[in-house]
């Protein structure tokens, strides 16, 4: 049984259309019907640490509708442990509208939160235990703030590193930042906290001290094909990524932080924990889909020992 892991987030259906441009606002292109699948930033991310060899331990809300079944199927298929996963009532899951391009595989998502909004403080509470037995507790910004609170609040309580990735950007709860173990921000989501361009080499360091000014502990800016960076107190570093051609970039930064996230929890150095992320990213790009585009642990050491096929 690999590490323990505790994956506080969303689960989200995706309806993904593959098109050759997006429209501007008022028309209308032709793009392949759209294709169903589990996504969701903490289900992606969970995903991830399952097939890099966690074991995890999922803690969310679905909806009771039909979408419900694509998550529910999908992450019994993973083996997550189910224990602190809650069903709302006459609720809809959480849906999103993704469109790829098939061009360059980039994307852009409008998402619908549904059930993911509705988990509450003393459900994240329930599940004290798995948080006290784990090696590393892992949340993003699709549920709520008092989640988000809670979380932060139970992990310290039990002396676990928190890792937050703050996507999709937005207000965080006034001082938040301050003593967050882990900030797994891309670069838009930085510039966004740190209220400045992130671009250059010169704005990624200096992104990364007004973060660590904030109270950040370690942070991790990821840059997509190029990498990422990594400042704490006392070092900072770039790790680059792998040379791939990229069909479907979504999902990939949720890749990453649940590759991330397995390797800390594994106890490896920062460098090549980000190496390992970067891996596993990599590989999830070349695929269609969000969770489904994941790759397993073999994968990711095939491709980390150059014998990956990308
Ligand atoms: O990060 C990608 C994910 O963002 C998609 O799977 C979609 O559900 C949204 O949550």
């Amino acid at each position: 049984m690999g590490k323990k892991i505790v994956v506080v987030g969303s689960l989200i259906v995706d309806l993904t259309t593959y098109t050759d441009r997006y429209p501007v606002t008022g028309e209308t292109v032709i793009g392949t019907p759209p294709v169903i699948g589990p996504g969701g930033k903490g289900n992606n991310q969970a995903t991830a640490a399952c097939r890099t060899g966690s074991e995890v331990y999922m803690v969310g809300k679905i909806g009771d509708d039909i979408l419900s079944a694509v998550l529910d199927e999908h992450c019994r298929s993973c083996g997550m442990r189910l224990d602190y996963l809650h069903r709302a009532e006459n609720c809809q899951s959480g849906a999103a509208l993704i469109e790829v391009l098939t061009t360059t595989g980039d994307n852009r998502i409008i998402v619908g939160k549904g059930a993911n909004e509705l988990l509450t403080a003393a459900e994240v509470e329930a599940a004290e235990d798995a948080i006290a037995a784990c090696e590393v507790v892992l949340t993003q910004l699709e549920t709520n703030d008092e989640v988000l609170l809670a979380t932060k609040a139970l992990a310290h309580k039990h002396g676990k590193p928190f890792v937050l990735n703050p996507a999709p950007a937005q207000p965080l709860p006034e001082g938040f930042l301050d003593g967050v173990d882990y900030f797994t921000p891309n670069e838009t989501e930085a510039a966004y906290y740190v209220g400045a361009p992130v671009e250059t080499d010169e704005e990624l360091h200096r992104a990364g001290q007004a973060l660590l000014d904030m109270g950040v502990k370690h942070v991790i800016i990821t840059l997509g094909s190029r990498g990422a960076f990594y400042m704490d107190r006392e070092q900072s570093l770039f790790v680059p990524s792998f040379h791939v051609k990229a069909v479907d970039t979504t999902g990939a930064g949720d890749s990453f932080n649940g590759g991330f996230v397995t390797a800390l929890a594994e106890g490896v150095e920062i460098a090549q924990a980000l190496r390992f992320a970067c891996a596993t990213a990599a590989i999830s790009v070349t695929r269609k889909g969000a969770a489904k585009a994941i790759p397993t642990r073999e994968e990711v050491e095939a491709l980390l020992q150059g014998q990956g096929e990308v």
